[in-house]
């Protein structure tokens, strides 16, 4: 395949996932890893990631410089341009002007890496270095306005560097140019596809576990799930699962996920814990304390079952932007805590299995659906690990979590029903803690409201509310005030995150 030498960078990543997606394998190494090690593996490729050192700084990470000499071809992205610029004795220093962000690429001498693309294009810098001058054997292929040597290579060995990022979504050819490398330079046949991952990782699993027992909390969505089936796939029976009911799930929801687990022959276990949770909830009214209180609850109820079963592994439906998003983000203020159902502490003294901790979203559902899990567990709404508590306004109680459930399920069967469910990204019904005053069958009535809340989003980092037709909404308006006792108002939520968020607290 082709290796990825890590210097750090925060796309090494999405480096080796692009190359995935042409269907090639890749892997990530460490920087450095030699080169007769290098050499062993026989890679068609090697790629030279981004990083935050300096290579003028003291200790500043240097691949073993045998690697440009194996015969393979290399590219070298941002700093492993520059590395590679400074091993070959060029000059890299601190820019004066440095580029962060959109840039303008014009290419200035043809060459197999340009191959059928446009002579200028855009392309995502990221950069404070810059390279100040070339060693000899090396020329400019390509320049933008601050980077006079934004792409450029040996003059007869393989080796290119890009001074931007070709694997970000923001540099619009970035893949075709990778595509290039891969297939014009590198040779590389187009053949890994997802069955190989599938092997990879079963393999993988089974080195981590070596005969021990792993436990892992399902939540009933995608990532605990396929990691699951993933799991017992690759060690059988040595997993064992376990299905916390925190008393806060939907209309029919413990059924609905019981009957697939089962269907998937997972080993689970059903903890019914809703009434503890509820009690702990009681009196509680603020948002990030209820957070704090399930979050809690949650671990140790499932410690408790972990030591009974005697585990030694922690089994996580970690996904790659989970472990992007809370990795040096210190000192970012906390708008949330989210306590993911599957995200359990470390604190519990078990060693963690996270098979999918280089994955993407998409990835593990392609993966999901080789693993024969089902489509609509494959392609549920997220549902937040602190379940209806957060859409209940304030304190949560048992009879107002009946009316929530009612609402919703109405929202959601009926959004299924008009064939909406995938059009949005999530979906979802709130009971808001005020009363208004309506007037039905000639009655005064008082009672509560229930805001719709339906939006689009990509990773639910940002999002729009959708535009739902107008006659759904109205059809929807009237079964809930006609069938959910307890409401007379129903609202739809129009705002978009930033500045609100997807769920109300
Ligand atoms: P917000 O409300 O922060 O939600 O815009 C973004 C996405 O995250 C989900 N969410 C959670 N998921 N545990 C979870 O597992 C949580 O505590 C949590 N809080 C919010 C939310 O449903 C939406 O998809």
């Amino acid at each position: 395949g082709v290796l990825v030498l890590n210097f750090g960078s925060q796309y090494v990543q999405l480096i080796a996932r692009r190359i995935r997606e042409l269907g090639v394998y890749s892997e990530i190494i460490p920087y450095w890893t030699s080169a007769e090690e290098i050499k062993t593996k026989e890679p068609y490729g090697i790629i030279l990631s981004g990083g935050p050192a300096s290579v003028y700084q003291e200790g500043a990470p240097l691949p073993d410089a045998g690697i440009y000499r194996l015969g393979v071809p290399l590219l070298g992205i941002c700093y492993g341009l520059q590395v590679m610029v400074h091993q070959w004795g060029g000059k890299v220093e601190r820019a004066t002007r440095q580029e962060y962000g959109r840039a303008r690429l014009t290419i200035i001498k043809r060459d197999i890496l340009f191959e059928g693309l446009p002579e200028e294009m855009d392309v995502w810098m990221s950069h404070a270095d810059k390279v100040s001058s070339l060693p000899e054997d090396f020329e400019v292929l390509a320049i933008s306005e601050n980077s006079p040597y934004a792409v450029v290579r040996h003059r007869e060995l393989p080796l290119y560097g890009l001074q931007f990022h070709p694997e970000v979504s923001h540099t619009p050819y970035g893949k075709d140019l990778l595509a290039r490398f891969l297939f014009g330079i590198c040779k590389a046949p187009a053949h890994w596809q997802m069955g190989d991952i599938l092997k990879e990782k079963i393999e993988e699993i089974r080195s981590q576990v070596k005969g021990r027992k792993v436990i892992s909390a399902l939540s009933g969505g995608v990532d605990s799930t396929v990691a699951a089936v993933l799991t017992h796939r690759a060690v059988g029976d040595l997993l064992e699962c376990v299905f916390v009911d925190h008393g806060l799930l939907r209309k029919g929801e413990l059924e609905q996920v019981t009957e697939a687990f089962r269907k998937m022959n997972l080993p689970f276990r059903v903890v019914s814990a809703g009434k503890l949770f509820l009690e702990r909830l009681r009196g509680v009214e603020d948002p990030e304390e209820k957070r704090r209180i399930i979050g809690h609850t949650f671990i140790e109820v499932f410690e408790k079952e972990a030591e009974k079963i005697g585990a030694q592994l922690l089994l996580q439906g970690t996904l790659y932007p989970d472990v992007v998003e809370s990795a040096g983000i210190a000192g970012s203020q906390v708008i949330k805590s989210h306590h993911n159902v599957g995200g359990l502490p470390e604190k519990m003294n078990l060693e963690l299995l996270e098979p999918l901790r280089d994955m993407f979203k998409d990835e593990v559902r392609q993966l999901g659906k080789l693993l024969g899990i089902p489509d609509e567990i494959l392609n549920r709404h997220p549902f937040p690990g602190p379940g209806l508590a957060i859409r209940i306004l304030g304190e949560v109680k048992e009879e107002d979590l009946e009316l929530l459930r009612e609402a919703d399920y109405i929202f959601v069967e009926e959004l299924k029903r008009w064939g909406l469910y995938h059009r949005v990204w999530q979906a979802f019904a709130v009971l808001l803690p005020v009363k208004s005053v309506g007037v039905m069958g000639d009655q005064r009535t008082y009672e509560r409201v229930i805001a719709l809340r339906a939006v689009d989003s990509v990773d639910g980092m940002t999002a729009d509310w959708s535009r739902l037709p107008y006659d759904f909404l109205d059809h929807v308006m009237r079964r809930i005030i006609n069938e959910v006792k307890g409401i007379n108002r129903v609202v739809y939520d129009i705002s978009s995150k930033p500045p609100a968020t997807i769920e109300w607290e």
